[in-house]
């Protein structure tokens, strides 16, 4: 059975792109046929931090326009077989037809294991995709900002039915805990509301090779957080620990 998975936040640049890529990346690690779906309308970075730039030939507005199908609008990723992506158009003021979008993630559901939709800003449009979703990964910091604007889109999904929702707590540093700008990881999970799937540490390694484009080596603490975000997904028991700078 393919499962749909929105990534979204109450607030920009807490990661979901990124977290998008390396959930996905790690899906299809463990053998799952696995699709990023990017719908960060004319603000793309998937291709990017993919390390597909020069190899993307056809984007999501295309589909959308009726120009190409599906599968010709999508882009294997690296040497295997299992992770592929949908990139999002180039044209910033193009609309998002939510129904649309939503045929198509039913139709890749023929295709896919796991399809994940990296949805970027909240409107009504986006709300409807993240409604068609099987589990939603909610992304925050454990800024006081982030959190309090997490815990409120947390709570409007909540009464809008969309009950599947899992938190990612990402770029957690000691740093930042010392300059008290921070909550700690139980205040962040009371004040947000929904189950912890993960715990992803600031780590500067996902910086710099989401910016290259390439592969975060095996010793990155930001890769096993993410790898083991992908086994709980998949059902497995992942023990939560955590290695913060
Ligand atoms: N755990 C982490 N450690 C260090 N840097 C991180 C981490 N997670 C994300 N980043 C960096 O933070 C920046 C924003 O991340 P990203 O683009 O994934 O956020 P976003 O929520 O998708 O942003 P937007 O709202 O613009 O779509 C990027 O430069 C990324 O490399
Ligand atoms: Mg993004």
């Amino acid at each position: 059975m393919s499962q749909i998975i929105a990534v979204t936040a109450g607030k920009g640049g807490t990661g979901k792109s990124t977290t998008s890529a390396n959930v996905a990346s790690g899906l299809a690690f463990y053998g799952k046929k696995t699709l990023v779906m990017e719908l960060d309308f004319g603000l793309r970075c998937l291709d990017i931090m993919l390390g597909i730039k020069d190899e993307v030939r056809h984007d999501i507005g295309e589909y959308l326009n009726g120009d190409i199908d599906i599968l010709t609008a999508t882009t294997k990723v690296g040497s295997g077989d299992n992770l592929y992506l949908v990139c999002a158009t180039r044209n910033p003021f193009m609309e998002i037809n939510p129904d649309k979008i939503i045929g198509v993630c039913e139709e890749m559901r023929n295709h896919f294991d796991y399809i994940i939709i990296d949805t970027a800003g909240i409107g009504s449009s986006v709300f409807s995709v993240i409604k068609a979703a099987d589990l939603i990964l909610m992304v925050t910091t454990p800024d006081t900002v982030c959190v309090r604007d997490g815990a409120i889109l947390s709570d409007f999904l909540y009464v809008k039915n969309c009950t599947n929702q899992r938190l990612i707590i990402n770029k957690v540093s000691q740093r930042f805990k010392e300059e008290e700008i921070l909550y700690d990881l139980d205040v962040v999970m009371d004040e947000v509301g929904i189950p912890l799937i993960g715990v992803v540490p600031e780590d500067n390694e996902i910086k710099v090779c989401g910016a290259k484009g390439i592969p975060l080596p095996p010793t990155s603490p930001g890769l096993k957080a993410y790898r083991a975000v992908s086994g709980r997904i998949l059902g497995n028991d992942v023990p939560l620990t955590i290695s913060i700078n």
